[in-house]
């Protein structure tokens, strides 16, 4: 009889990845079939996300929760970021837990299966060329690393600790799961690191050495390959060649995350972000000059420590000259192994008031930027069964879209029509 797995991820697409590394070490090796059921699964995992600290508070409660469905064989392994950064302590914590297993590691899963109370959180362990079997949770679009770590060290952030060194993944055995996805049906890739555009500064071995712009075109050449997607890149690497092969280049998806974290300079260099705020908008100027239908996402942390007023009023001056299409906005969270976690922290009534006005501004540049898409088409590739008889994909812009229809259109491109608009789903109908 096969045992099943109970996965939860929490976090960045990094994380839905390393997941699906992991259910597919288990499967192969392992036997393991997925269960949506926690009682049922006699293998329960848990993939961290230690980005903020109120995931990390969720965990310990979650894992109280897992303990008292499972069933009383059933093991229980904590992996991610949080292991990494908190490695044994969770098993002092929860001593039902069986394995730490952190996110520079996820190739070892099968070994820690098999020792009781195993905890292996090295980030340092290079795991860049490791053969992973495949399994992906979406047949039409395929998840590909091409690097792990991060070498940055912006100063709120614990990535680079959790994850260790920036290593990039050799091009040719990128362009061979790229292709092995085609092969199975996929024609969308999303390409994966902490710092995209940052590609090839470093490999484990003597590889050929191409940038992230060079990667990009190689991969627009696999035939049945229709859509390139990626996350995220850094501000600070986009460069001319970067951005005019972006517009240029049919493949790439028109759509851009450019993570701002503060529209102050000063704040930015406190952060160590390695940009300004006019390089910022200099950057957005020079894409939409090169690729006018692009749609622009961003991150943005408000409350960092010491951010004025006129900070302040510096990311909203570039939230309204960048209107962007998206953001992730969110209250600083001091973290553990930052340069910035013993900084004074900003009054949280300032920081939730902040948060809250930015919030607000950008719903209202939202609701103008949705109004102008009724009527519009966009070509739609189509994911996904939604409720109602729905169906739903997205433009190439990253605009997500339903359409009534059913499975015969799961890994199709479509042309729509725009005939509803809401905050986060478009309605549309298909046009002849
Ligand atoms: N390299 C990744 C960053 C991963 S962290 C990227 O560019 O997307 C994802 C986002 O979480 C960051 O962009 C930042 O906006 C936010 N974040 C990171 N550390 C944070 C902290 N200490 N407090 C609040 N938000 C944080
Ligand atoms: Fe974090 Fe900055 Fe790297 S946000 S993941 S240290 S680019």
């Amino acid at each position: 009889m096969s045992k099943s797995l109970f996965i939860e991820t929490l976090g960045c697409a990094m994380n839905t990845r390393d997941s699906e590394h992991m259910i597919a070490q288990l499967q192969e090796k392992e036997g393991y079939e997925i269960t949506q059921e926690v009682r049922e699964a006699d293998l329960i995992l848990i993939n961290t996300c230690s980005v903020r600290e109120k995931p990390v508070q969720k965990l310990f409660s979650e894992l109280g929760v897992f303990n008292k469905k499972k069933k009383p064989s059933a093991k229980i392994g904590v992996c991610g970021c949080t292991a990494s950064h908190l490695g044994d302590e969770i098993i002092k914590r929860a001593p039902y837990v069986s394995f730490v297993l952190g996110a520079r590691n996820v190739s070892k899963i099968t070994e820690v299966l098999h020792k009781d109370k195993a905890v292996e959180i090295d980030i340092n362990y290079d795991e860049s060329q490791f053969a992973f079997d495949d399994f992906r949770s979406s047949p039409y679009k395929a998840y590909i690393n091409i690097s792990i770590g991060c070498d940055k060290k912006c100063t709120f952030c614990i990535v680079p600790k959790t994850r260790g060194e920036e290593i990039s993944i050799p091009n040719n055995l990128i362009l061979q799961e790229a292709q092995r996805a085609v092969n199975k049906g996929a024609k969308e890739v999303f390409l994966l690191g902490q710092n995209v555009n940052n590609y090839g500064r470093r490999f484990s071995g003597n590889e050929e050495k191409i940038n992230f712009t060079e990667l990009l075109r190689r991969l627009s050449k696999i035939e049945g390959l229709e859509r390139i997607r990626f996350t995220s890149p850094h501000p600070f690497h986009m460069d001319d060649e970067f951005i005019e092969e972006f517009a240029k280049n049919p493949k790439i998806c028109k759509s851009m995350h450019m993570p701002l974290q503060s529209g102050s300079t000063e704040i930015l260099k406190a952060m160590k972000r390695g940009y300004t705020k006019e390089w910022f908008i200099d950057r957005v100027n020079k894409l939409r000059k090169e690729c006018p239908e692009v749609s622009i996402s961003t991150d943005i942390i408000v409350a960092f420590p010491g951010e004025s007023d006129e900070d302040f009023a510096d990311t909203i001056d570039v939230m309204k000259q960048v209107r962007f299409d998206q953001i992730f906005s969110f209250k600083y969270s001091p973290r553990p192994e930052t340069e910035a976690q013993y900084l004074p922290e900003i009054d949280p009534e300032i920081a939730s008031d902040r948060l809250s006005y930015l919030q607000a501004l950008h719903t209202e540049i939202l609701d103008e930027i949705q109004a102008t898409s009724l009527g519009k088409e966009y070509r739609v590739y189509f994911e996904e069964l939604i409720r109602d008889g729905y169906v739903s994909g997205r433009s190439d812009n990253n605009l997500v879209i339903k359409v009534k229809g059913s499975e015969e259109l799961l890994g199709e491109f479509r042309d729509v029509k725009i005939t509803a608009i809401g905050r986060t789903i478009l309605t549309g109908e298909i046009l002849a």
